[in-house]
């Protein structure tokens, strides 16, 4: 079912479909009409995912795929960009994590985090690109983070925060590069989300300190973020790029 919504006839991938923010926004995409194939590293799990919802009529599917090996990346781009006839939306949701106080943060996990927060938004975007310029009227979403705008000492996110920076500036970059062609790239920095992975990094001490922080005081939710990726995939952001649009409960914008 291809519906008559805000994303309607879109050919959309979205990365880190198993859960968290990249579930709800294939379920918030299809349910706008977009045709949707996500992807996951987590064996099945991206399937399941798309299966839940290819059951309510949508047109959608999923794959198991680690971003963190560039050639595989590059196969799943071009053969979904063969499955939907071209791509208009890239959605790069998916980050692997890794933190450590940097006293104690060696060199191989320095690189991981790179390599699994920074270079997978490289492996995907990099195939995707002579696709998305194709189209002539094309968005890419990438995930930054509240980390690359503010230090945050808990956890140890020297190596997290140096990513998503560097996924902001890549952001900048792309959207300078695509403009003339009718590419548009823009950045989501989230706050404080619910998800699988906050659930296994974060304790009850740091997520009471985190919601101190932020000004709305709850967790943001993986639909609070799909309500902006929505907009950002539209049309309606037409003369949006290049920008980092924080969407954080306020935790970026002051205290109280
Ligand atoms: N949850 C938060 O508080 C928060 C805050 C700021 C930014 N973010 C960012 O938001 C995005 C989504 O995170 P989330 O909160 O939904 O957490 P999450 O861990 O549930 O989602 C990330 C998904 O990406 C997948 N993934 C990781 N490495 C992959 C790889 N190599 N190949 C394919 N898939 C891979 C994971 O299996 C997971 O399903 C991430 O980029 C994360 O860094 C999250």
């Amino acid at each position: 079912m291809v519906g008559s919504g805000r994303l309607a006839g879109k050919r959309v991938l979205i990365t880190g479909t198993a859960g968290g923010q990249g579930a709800a926004a294939q379920a918030a995409f299809v349910r706008e009409g977009a045709r949707v194939i996500g992807c996951d590293v987590q064996a099945g799990a991206a399937e399941r995912t798309a299966a839940a919802l290819a059951e309510q009529g949508f047109d959608v599917a999923g794959d198991t795929v680690d971003l963190a090996d560039a050639a595989a990346a590059a196969r799943w781009v071009d053969e979904s960009a063969e499955r939907l006839g071209g791509i208009d939306v890239l959605y790069n949701n998916a980050a692997g994590a890794g933190f450590a106080p940097f006293a104690d943060m060696s060199l191989d996990l320095w690189k991981h985090v790179l390599h699994v927060e920074l270079d997978i938004v490289f492996h995907t975007t990099r195939p995707a690109w002579r696709h998305l310029l194709a189209t002539g009227n094309a968005s890419v979403i990438n995930t930054a983070s509240m980390s690359g705008e503010r230090g945050i000492a808990p956890l140890g996110q020297a190596a997290h925060s140096a990513a998503k920076g560097g996924v902001i500036a890549m952001t900048r970059t792309l959207a300078a590069e695509g403009a003339a062609h009718g590419v548009r790239v823009n950045a989501i920095s989230p706050g404080f989300v619910k998800s699988p992975a906050t659930d296994k990094f974060v304790g009850d001490e740091l997520r009471a300190f985190q919601m101190g922080m932020h000004l709305i005081r709850r967790p943001g939710t993986g639909e609070d973020i799909a309500h902006l990726a929505v907009y950002l995939a539209s049309d309606e952001s037409a003369w949006v790029t290049g920008q980092n649009i924080c969407i954080d409960g306020g935790v970026t914008a002051g205290f109280r």
